[in-house]
């Protein structure tokens, strides 16, 4: 068996997204995630979400550790990864009726954010749904102290990466024909921002 990679981060945070993930969810059964990591999330997603096809996608040089999870925690309803790069328009073809992305928005460029509201916006059927958890500012300010110094150190380590703004967000998805749903609080000052296609 492969060494599998591990997030200290996603074992955190996959508690509190499964609940809210299992409500949005409920109805929906085939879910593209994008920048699905190590797939500790994939794994533990689609084992509490049984009636989803959990479709796995990130850049390349993460599939090795995503199989590695999957071979770990067999699973009929998780798909091996897909080469998604946001710098590619070349896309699955859909249509999903869910998409499920954590922590991308802050590591991707603005240009990649752009481009993969764009991707969303050709393979989300009508009604489907978008999850967006991570990091959100509001008005252009920091919700907490601890985000500052993340942006600060995004920033540092290099230039296209910081936190965004929940508003910018909400027009891309907007332009998509995305209406916002819900905006979660959730722990650690991250938010789970939804979104259904109209
Ligand atoms: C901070 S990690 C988050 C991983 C996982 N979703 C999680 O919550 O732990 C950011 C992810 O975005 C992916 N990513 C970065 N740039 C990307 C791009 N241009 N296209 C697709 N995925 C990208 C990375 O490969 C990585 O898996």
């Amino acid at each position: 068996m492969n060494s599998r990679p591990f997030s200290a981060a996603c074992e955190r945070n996959k508690e509190p997204i499964l609940a809210i993930l299992r409500e949005m969810l409920a109805d929906k059964t085939r879910v593209l995630e994008i920048g699905s990591g190590t797939g500790q999330h994939a794994v533990h997603f689609a084992r509490y979400l049984p009636h989803m096809l959990w479709q796995t996608s990130d850049l390349p040089g993460n599939h090795p550790g995503i199989l590695a999870w999957m071979e770990a925690e067999p699973l009929c309803n998780v798909l091996p990864p897909l080469a998604l790069d946001m710098n590619d328009p070349s896309w699955p073809a859909g249509p999903y009726d869910a998409v499920f992305t954590a922590n991308t928005c802050h590591i991707m460029s603005w240009q990649q954010v752009q481009a993969m509201f764009r991707g969303i916006g050709r393979i989300l059927a009508k009604d489907g749904v978008l999850c967006i958890y991570g990091p959100f500012n509001y008005r252009g300010r920091f919700t907490s102290a601890s985000n500052a110094r993340f942006d600060a150190m995004l920033k540092e380590q290099a230039p296209h990466m910081g936190i965004r703004d929940m508003e910018a967000v909400n027009e891309l998805a907007r332009e998509q024909g995305l209406a916002m749903l819900s905006d979660f609080e959730m722990p650690a000052n991250n938010r789970l921002l939804v979104w259904r296609r109209c």
